[in-house]
């Protein structure tokens, strides 16, 4: 009989932090890495020697079988990072995104899984505490957010301009945990889109664009079987492109039909689609950006809100 063969997951270092209590065992790997050796055992908290091997270790391994251990570790510790002011901001904001990104890979790969949902109010709650703290400035955020285009790190890039706007037009507590999930929620439908539309490079036929058309309906759906049930969270899901001017869709909404929520997604994500590179256009600068929000969505667009946004980065048009 053959011995079963241990299969390894790479883990971010980073989020084994000094004075953690970890639970699952830690491995580390030869430099030819065809041999893994015991870095850290279970139930030990990291310190001593391993404190000062950390920094040199490249890469860290876990058994693949101890993977639900190590996420809800992560996942206990992120706000705790998000929150520590002894990490400097883009350190801290890199730690997030990443395990945001990992995150948010699962669930659009997975959108009916409640144990992935909540990891993901897990997140949010680290971007607000990320977003309260002084230094997220768009800059600072811009620095950190991924501008290479994927579904998942769109819908984190959006959360936290999102959230940032938020937090700077006065939402605060509940309403901006509450906008954070909105945000990272407004694409998922596209989870439910076919993966050719998503993924094609260039403009898509009318048809594609009438089947593209159903994912914000499509996510409204995914939010109410999950369980979320905030009238503006699911509004925000639902109505982040329709237009003030009525033009937008599914519903043709107008005006005050639509809520703060959509209409603070509905800016972020056209920010994020600008300031992203795709494979069919180079990303443009925040500058561009808001010029093209302003002269080209004026109808589209909550003004006031774009307005602040451009407060926001202190760029003068
Ligand atoms: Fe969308």
């Amino acid at each position: 009989m053959s011995k079963k063969q241990t299969s390894y997951k790479a883990i971010d270092k980073r989020l084994i932090t000094e004075g953690a209590n970890i639970d699952f065992t830690l491995y580390e790997t030869n430099d030819a890495k065809t041999q893994m050796t015991l870095f850290l055992q279970s139930d030990s908290v990291v310190g001593g020697d391993k404190k000062v091997y950390l920094r040199e270790v490249e890469s860290l391994y876990i058994d693949a079988t101890d993977y639900d251990k190590y996420q809800s570790y992560a996942q206990k510790h992120l706000q705790s990072i998000a929150s520590n002011p002894d990490i400097p901001f883009s350190e801290k904001a890199n730690i997030v995104y990443a395990k945001a990104s990992e995150v948010m890979e699962n669930l659009f790969k997975n959108p009916d899984s409640l144990e992935n949902m909540k990891h993901s109010q897990e997140i949010v709650n680290g971007f607000v505490s990320l977003a309260l703290q002084d230094e997220a400035t768009l800059e600072s955020i811009m620095k950190i957010a991924a501008h290479d285009y994927y579904t998942h790190t769109h819908s984190i890039n959006v959360s936290i301009y999102a959230l940032s706007l938020a937090k700077f037009i006065g939402l605060k507590d509940k309403d901006l945990e509450d906008m954070g999930m909105s945000s990272m929620m407004h694409d998922l439908g596209k989870s439910k889109v076919d993966a050719g539309i998503i993924n094609k490079n260039g403009k898509l036929t009318e048809q594609e664009f009438d089947t593209m058309k159903g994912h914000p309906q499509l996510g409204y759906n995914i939010a109410i079987k999950m369980g979320l049930s905030d009238k503006r969270i699911l509004s925000g899901i639902r109505d982040h492109h329709e237009k003030l001017d009525g033009g937008g869709y599914p519903n043709g909404l107008k005006d005050k039909q639509i809520s703060l929520f959509a209409r603070i997604i509905a800016i972020a994500d056209v920010f994020d689609a600008l300031t992203t590179k795709r494979s069919y256009k180079d990303a443009m600068s925040s500058f561009e950006a808001i010029g093209i929000m302003k002269k080209q969505m004026d109808t589209h667009l909550d003004m006031r809100l774009v307005n602040a946004l451009v407060k926001m980065c202190a760029v003068k048009i």
